[in-house]
């Protein structure tokens, strides 16, 4: 992707968030000089890898696969182990209109998945089977808030604004807004985007950025080149 595309999609993006009168953390504000200036200070949200990630997983195709995230807070897979202090992680996204999400798995994390406005969120899930595989046979059980939910493998589920869904590692699942874009919230237990995604198909996690412009914010992929200690 380019620099400018990404710049485009960071603006539009936040008009959206704002839209519905949901505010990020100051941290969002910060420039990538600031960010540089302020790195000491700032390592708790640079090692959590909070902040702004926007991917279109290597493809070059954003209009059709990609997805707007902001990584609001995150803890660290050593307390998780631990099972003490901070566990959890939230992030807010966007999926735009028929931009898919493509299918994939969690080894370590559950999320919660919430409809937070905008249009209907479609997720496609499958069921693993013994070695993690897609199981393109058995049902799939999820929760929505608070009930059970039985789908056959392969099954659409919509939710309406308001409404979420539980996943559980090896549940493979796939999303996109459907008729229209969706302002999806993500809770879940600590997240690790290095590790813990398993794609169906060969893909990147992060965007391969192309320099045409100055970066408007850091993505979080853009942490380790644009922040390294110099000298
Ligand atoms: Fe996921």
């Amino acid at each position: 992707m380019k620099r400018s595309e990404i710049n485009r999609i960071l603006r539009e993006g936040h008009d959206f968030i704002r839209s519905f009168s949901f505010h990020l953390p100051g941290f969002a504000r910060l420039t990538p000089d600031q960010m540089r200036e302020r790195r000491v200070e700032l390592s708790g949200i640079i090692s959590s890898r909070l902040g702004w990630d926007i991917t279109d997983y290597g493809q070059n195709d954003f209009e059709n696969l990609g997805l707007f995230l902001f990584t609001c807070r995150n803890g660290s897979q050593r307390d998780m182990k631990r099972g003490g202090t901070m566990c959890y992680a939230e992030k807010i996204m966007i999926s735009r209109r028929d931009q898919i999400s493509p299918m994939h798995r969690h080894i370590v994390k559950s999320e919660d998945i919430i409809n937070r406005g905008g249009a209907r969120l479609a997720l496609k899930m499958f069921s693993s089977d013994k070695v993690g595989n897609i199981d393109s046979k058995a049902e799939v059980l999820v929760i929505t808030d608070g009930f059970d939910r039985r789908l056959s493998a392969g099954e659409t589920l919509l939710l309406a604004p308001g409404e979420s869904v539980t996943l559980k590692p090896g549940n493979w699942h796939a999303f996109w807004g459907e008729g229209g874009d969706v302002l999806i919230g993500e809770v879940s237990s600590v997240n690790d985007d290095l590790t813990d995604n398993i794609f169906a198909d060969p893909l990147g996690r992060f965007a391969e950025i192309e320099e045409d412009e100055a970066p408007l914010h850091l993505l979080v992929s853009d942490y380790d080149k644009w922040l390294a200690p110099q000298g």
